[in-house]
């Protein structure tokens, strides 16, 4: 079975974690779950935790990872070194592609035919996920990541419009936030005026701009945000 743990509450992970868990699995910075980071510390006491129990630690960066918050990896600052590393979303450029990635011993656990899937190695996603990688390394989509997430957290704040009350993330995966629980109807009014963000919590949604974003497209939104009413009294 699976027991879930409030995340970034290092007590609680440790009372879950013994001899009996095979492996703690975390995302380094909450996507769905809120673009919430992970608290200074949380993801090396979780990696000690595993680590004391003889079970693996496995860092989730299907929506973290490729470079979306200006690294790599999201758990590279924290120093943690993950016995395993999810992929996906990001890595195909829009094919279809999921990856695990293993260190260390961990990886001599899955041998070729071990585990398989009818679509598996699909040499069309492959090459694009290989062309993927050239490209954000050849075009400094890292450092992007970071100016991406810069210029909106900016733009909000020039915004001075008391519905937002800030920006919260890593790089190019931000949340704006908000003072009134209205997500979802910003959400609908930005899709409206052909912008596709996501409701994560009741007060606040997510942007995950493509890492190729012009400035002029990031401007366009921040616009759009601006005009939007939401017929709050904020
Ligand atoms: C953090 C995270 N992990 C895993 C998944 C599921 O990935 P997949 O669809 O590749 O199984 C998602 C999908 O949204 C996700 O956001």
């Amino acid at each position: 079975g699976v027991t879930h743990v409030p995340y970034g509450d290092t007590a609680a992970l440790e009372a879950a974690v013994d001899e009996d868990t095979a492996m703690v699995m975390l995302e380094p910075m909450l996507g769905e779950g809120g673009v919430v980071p992970a608290p200074p510390g949380y993801l090396a006491d979780a990696a000690a935790a595993a680590r004391s129990a003889g079970a693996l630690f496995a860092l989730d960066e299907v929506q973290t990872g490729m470079g979306r918050t200006g690294a790599w990896f999201a758990h590279e600052e924290s120093g943690v070194q993950p016995d395993l590393v999810t992929l996906a979303k990001g890595l195909g450029g829009g094919l279809p592609i999921g990856a695990m990635l293993a260190f260390g011993p961990a990886a001599d656990l899955l041998q070729p035919g071990s585990h398989g899937s009818t679509f598996g190695g699909n040499p069309i996603s492959c090459a694009a996920a290989l062309a993927v990688i050239d490209t954000i390394a050849g075009d400094g989509l890292l450092s992007r990541a970071k100016q991406i997430g810069a210029f909106i957290a900016e733009g909000v704040a020039a915004l001075a419009d008391p519905l937002f009350t800030g920006v919260r993330g890593q790089g190019a995966l931000v949340a704006i936030t908000m003072s009134q629980p209205q997500a979802a109807a910003l959400e609908s009014a930005l899709r409206a005026e052909g912008f596709l963000v996501n409701a994560v919590a009741p007060d606040a949604i997510r942007l995950a701009p493509p890492l190729v974003i012009t400035d002029d497209k990031l401007s366009a939104f921040l616009d759009a945000l601006g005009t939007i009413t939401m017929g709050s009294d904020s």
